[in-house]
């Protein structure tokens, strides 16, 4: 295939497949490296780069994308500045960042605007007559949105409202789960969705607040509980020195918990590896370890039965022998990674891949 020159910096592999060029001097790690740039420069760094580039020769062929995750719109507008023939699925599940997307698509046609979750995807593809292995490429910006932070619907500490929590007006709220849940499974919700040390403590205080006979409606409630438990309001990030609310972790665990987000998660690395075309690019940003492990285990092949794998090798049996080849094979990856920022001293995590 030939070499393109795009632009200055950007010299890579034109993929007839999917229309888009794999720009090759790319294909390295920037661990640490982005420490100091904000990370939404990075996501669009990635999607300029890895989205946008494509054949300037080529007049026919129009690239059709998926933005898994449209909120605000800014990755949506990203492209439509940077590529002219383009055609963009702009997917969220929060009614009002699908009227942002409708009011978008009133302005600009390339913009197809489409309200639901990951898991409706394959359905609305469907009614869109896309087959498998048809789309280009897909931007996966999991958690919530700015405009979501700073609503009311109780998704962060530091916003006065009921811990209402849910991104879409289905399902049960936060507050229905704190006033409802057992102790043990409301403990494995803060650990394991919400990466909450503390875990087992809050959960006790949560459960004891409720027999008490005070509800828990309002973040105040939450936050003043987490505090009294925990001792102090505030959690200071010790390699950045951010200050952030010391009820922080236990909201992105039961936010996690109310929206089904890293089942949603799972499912979106499914649907991305089926309606990728062949040399299609996912590129994938997460705000916490227990969501970028989904996608890693994913792009990496570690996938039990359209699952990425949650065995902990300590449970892997060392005297299994394994015949080499047979390894390869369970382990083959359609994906090959491209490029990843995994600062150490951030919980955002980006990643590029192509499907194979
Ligand atoms: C971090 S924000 C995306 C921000 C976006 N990239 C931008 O440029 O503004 C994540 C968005 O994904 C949406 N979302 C999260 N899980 C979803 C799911 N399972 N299905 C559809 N949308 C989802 C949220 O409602 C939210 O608006």
């Amino acid at each position: 295939m030939p070499a393109k020159i795009c632009n200055e910096s950007i010299v890579g592999v034109f993929s007839h497949k999917c229309n888009l060029l794999i720009p090759h001097t790319r294909l390295k790690t920037h661990a640490n490296q982005f420490a100091q740039v904000a990370n939404n420069d990075v996501l669009k760094d990635y999607i300029v780069n890895f989205l946008c580039t494509r054949d300037q020769s080529d007049n026919k062929n129009e690239i059709t994308l998926i933005d898994f995750t449209f909120g605000d719109g800014n990755s949506t507008k990203a492209i439509l500045e940077n590529l002219e023939k383009v055609k963009i699925i702009c997917l969220d599940r929060d009614a009002e960042a699908f009227e942002k997307a409708k009011k978008l698509a009133e302005r600009d046609p390339r913009v197809i605007p489409v309200h639901g979750k990951f898991s409706d995807l394959p359905n609305v593809l469907k009614s869109m007559n896309y087959l498998f292995n048809s789309i280009d490429g897909i931007i996966i910006d999991v958690g919530i949105s700015n405009t979501q932070m700073s609503s009311k619907r109780g998704f962060t500490p530091e916003v006065d409202s009921v811990l209402d929590m849910r991104m879409d007006s289905t399902g049960i709220t936060g507050y229905q789960v704190l006033n409802a849940i057992d102790e043990v499974s409301l403990a494995r919700v803060l650990k394991t969705y919400g990466e909450e040390k503390r875990a087992k403590k809050i959960a006790r205080a949560i459960i004891e607040t409720r027999y008490t006979f005070k509800k828990l409606e309002k973040t105040e409630d939450l936050n003043e509980l987490v505090a009294v438990v925990v001792g102090t309001n505030v959690r200071i990030d010790p390699y950045r020195q951010t200050r952030e609310h010391i009820a922080q972790k236990v909201y992105n665990g039961l936010r996690r918990f109310v929206n089904n987000e890293l089942n949603e998660l799972n499912y979106a690395m499914v649907i991305a590896e089926k309606y990728l075309k062949p040399h299609g690019i996912v590129v994938t940003q997460c705000h916490s370890i227990v969501e970028d492990k989904i996608v890693k285990r994913h792009l990496t092949g570690n996938v039990i039965e359209n699952c990425a794998n949650d065995l902990a090798l300590k449970f892997i049996n060392h005297n299994l022998s394994v015949d080499t080849e047979e390894m390869i094979d369970l382990t083959a990856s359609p994906w090959s990674m491209l490029e990843k920022s995994i600062a150490s001293d951030s919980n955002v995590k980006l990643r590029v891949a192509m499907k194979n």
